[in-house]
């Protein structure tokens, strides 16, 4: 099976442009199964109904987040009553929505873990120790992905190899540029330090590049606006072997 995991969807600018390539993209490579990080889908900031609707009518499976999950209330009731969305694992076990999920495809089941890195970011708990109790939660599923939002490459990089051979695939969301480093590991695991973003091309992260630089050189507060450049769609494309949940090959994509 081929899975497609696509970074981090950036404001109505890269959710338009994922309903335009989305579909003829998921048929060219034969796609069974999409999951994007729709963190930063809505207009302005976080993901609100309205825009994670939209990624789901675009074609995706599975959204995942980051820490900007929450930055608008009305997505609460959301994420508590769907099982198509999942936030950081790691967070506080009373905040709204569920860290991991799962996905019955009939004769395979497919777990989706989402995590928070500690490293530079807050209000997560060690991310190491919540796989390890998830995994025997998630005893059924042949097919385990983890999305793990973080900052830092060298933790990434630690929880990719801590996880090898005892999940499917590992990728990295949060930096919004994509990594080279899209491989399979030793034990079978898919792996890829960060997916990238789908978003503005030249831009700062999916930010106007003139706001992000003046932000930096005056240091003063600055309204962040999603740049209107052309965009592209970046993520990695896991083939899976349904009967062993290993990873056979891994294709980092940036469709323009
Ligand atoms: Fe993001
Ligand atoms: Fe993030």
């Amino acid at each position: 099976m081929n899975i497609l995991a696509i970074g981090d969807v950036v404001g109505q600018e890269g959710c338009e442009f994922l309903r335009k390539t989305l579909p003829s993209f998921k048929k060219l490579k034969g796609i069974g199964l999409t999951i994007a990080n729709g963190e930063n889908s809505a207009a302005g900031n976080g993901i609100t109904p309205f825009s994670a609707e939209h990624l789901f009518a675009s074609g995706v499976d599975l959204i995942t987040t980051g820490n900007h999950v929450y930055k608008r209330r009305e997505v609460y009731d959301f994420l508590d009553s769907r099982t198509d969305i999942v936030r950081p694992a790691n967070y506080n076990k009373n905040n709204p929505g569920r860290g991991f999920t799962v996905i019955d495809k009939g004769s395979v089941q497919i777990g989706i873990i989402n995590l928070s890195g500690v490293s530079y970011m807050e209000g997560a708990d060690n991310p190491f120790a919540a796989v390890d109790s998830i995994l025997q939660e998630l005893e059924n599923c042949r097919i385990i992905l983890v999305d793990f939002h973080a900052e830092a490459t060298a933790e990434k990089k630690a929880l990719g190899y801590y996880l090898d051979g005892r999940v499917s695939a590992v990728f990295g969301t949060h930096t919004h540029v994509q990594t080279s480093d899209a491989k399979v590991l030793e034990g079978g695991t898919g792996y890829i330090t960060d997916l990238g973003m789908t978003g503005p091309e030249k831009s700062v992260l999916g930010v106007k590049h003139e706001i992000a630089i003046n932000r930096f050189k005056t240091g003063m507060p600055s309204r962040f606006e999603t740049a209107q450049t052309p965009c592209f769609m970046c993520g990695c494309i896991f083939e899976i072997d349904e009967k062993t949940g290993r990873t056979l090959s891994v294709e980092s994509v940036c469709v323009e």
